[in-house]
């Protein structure tokens, strides 16, 4: 069939990424306003990736022609050694693990492990928070988010110092390569600042990691923490062979799970600090409903404007900010030819911009997500992804964070020592500027 399609637009884009150098994510913001929804190509040197973000574009790749477009090439291949060839490989091996693994997410098992995260939370809360002592945002969230998910992926039974290994250890694998991230270009083999902190990173984890597998399999996946799980639903894969599947999957999670989530977490303060009114009816509704008791699931259908809060959170700030993908077959997605063999760069921070979808896009407006609001497009919001590799763990993370800003706003109110607005940084996820800082202080109740 022949196949009619327009002249692909390029649009320079080096010259953007020089200029904005400390800020990478401005450079792509510019390209998407003059993209405005278009399918374009970027200029960066040798490697011309094409940039989609409109909706129907975004339903084209992710969703109805899916299978042509694999997570491969130059943004994956650095990170294989880390996620392996699991939940977050692609074709046969993905579809096995999706398979064993989309079970396991009930909403029986789901609510199951959001009971344990808020009691998990709460605890971390009051260990963790020293009231009116200014603290990094980035780390403090972490030291919350991280150790939860380790606690509830690996059960009781995994030790302090282990946590205290496996933290750092994903922080550094998860961001290490993020230089290669904004230049695509260098070859794997061409050493970067980031290789060998990540190699080292993946040892510790798997130092931890494997032994946790090895018992959990003599025990016979006794528990209910996902590892067991895990070990359980694998129980006819023998030996090594399924303790490196085990572990591939699990990292995989594990890694999906932590940056993203502590990285959407890290921009509720600057936003409730450049927002007041929106603070003020979220304040008055944590008061409300959970007052001074620790925030259980059973709250959670009450704290509808939360709800609505965390999901603009994620519209303006989403954390899988870039998804790359590689076309193994030529293709025409909105009337332009896409090559085989090409990168397309997906964003969902670029779409959740667009202003033929969004009214006042760059205002933070929980109100868009109030109960009855239409959408004007099923593929207009995509934080989780979307089509068959949509987000495992979305409705995790939506429990989590409900859980975790109401588990600090019932006994505090954040004070972001920042001038002006909060900017992204340079990171595989969209974390805010680093070094930014807070106070939490009490809440004086009469
Ligand atoms: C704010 C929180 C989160 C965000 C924004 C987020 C975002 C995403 C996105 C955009 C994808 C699609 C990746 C792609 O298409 O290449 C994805 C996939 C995935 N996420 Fe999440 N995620 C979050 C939390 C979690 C949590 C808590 C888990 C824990 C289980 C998780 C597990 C996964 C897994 C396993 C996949 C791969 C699914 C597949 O390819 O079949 N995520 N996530």
């Amino acid at each position: 069939m022949a196949i009619d399609a327009a002249p692909t637009r390029t649009l320079p884009f080096l010259r953007k990424l020089t200029r904005h150098a400390r800020i990478p994510v401005n450079a792509f913001e510019e390209a998407g306003t003059q993209a405005n929804g278009d399918l374009v190509r970027l200029h960066m040197g040798p490697f011309r990736p094409y940039l989609v973000t409109h909706p129907d574009h975004v339903q084209h790749v992710l969703a109805r022609n899916q299978p042509n477009y694999v997570r491969e090439g130059m943004f994956w291949d650095p990170l294989a050694p880390l996620l392996g060839e699991g939940i977050l490989s692609d074709g046969d091996s993905w579809a096995e693990s999706r398979r064993i693994l989309q079970p396991l997410f009930t909403a029986k098992y789901v609510n199951s492990l959001a009971e344990r995260m808020a009691e998990i939370i709460t605890e971390l809360i009051d260990e963790t928070v020293v009231p009116g002592r200014p603290f990094d945002v980035a780390k403090g969230v972490s030291a919350i988010v991280h150790p939860t998910i380790v606690r509830l992926f690996f059960g009781a039974k995994i030790s302090v110092a282990d946590i205290n290994r496996l933290v750092p250890a994903y922080d550094v694998a998860v961001t290490a390569k993020a230089i290669r991230l904004v230049m695509p270009f260098v070859p794997d083999q061409f050493p970067m600042p980031g290789d060998q902190p990540f190699k080292k990173a993946i040892k510790a984890i798997d130092e931890v990691v494997y032994p946790r597998i090895r018992q959990a399999r003599m025990t016979d996946g006794e528990g209910d923490d996902v590892v067991s799980r895990l070990v359980k639903a694998r129980e006819d894969i023998a030996g090594a062979e399924g303790e490196r599947r085990i572990r591939d999957d699990l990292v995989a999670m594990h890694g999906a799970s932590t940056e993203t989530s502590a990285t959407a977490l890290t921009w509720a303060w600057p936003v409730l600090q450049a927002y007041p009114q929106v603070a003020a009816k979220l304040y008055e509704e944590v008061e409300r409903v959970v007052g001074d008791d620790p925030v259980t699931t059973s709250h959670l259908p009450d704290l509808v404007y939360l709800r609505m809060f965390v999901q603009e959170l994620l519209r303006l700030y989403p954390p899988g900010w870039i998804l790359p993908r590689k076309a193994l077959q030529k293709d025409v997605v909105g009337g332009v030819t896409v090559e085989a063999g090409s990168t397309v760069m997906l964003s969902p921070y670029l779409t959740h911009r667009l202003p033929r979808f969004w009214d006042r896009p760059l205002e933070f407006d929980p109100e868009r997500f109030a109960p009855g609001e239409e959408r004007s497009h099923r593929y207009a919001y995509w934080p989780f992804g979307a089509g068959p590799h949509v987000c495992l763990g979305q409705h995790l993370f939506m429990m989590e964070a409900p859980l975790l800003i109401a588990g600090i706003l019932r006994k505090y109110r954040p004070v972001v020592h920042h001038d002006g607005p909060v900017t992204p940084r340079l990171a595989s996820s969209l974390r805010p500027v680093a070094g930014l800082s807070m106070t939490l202080v009490p809440v004086e109740r009469r």
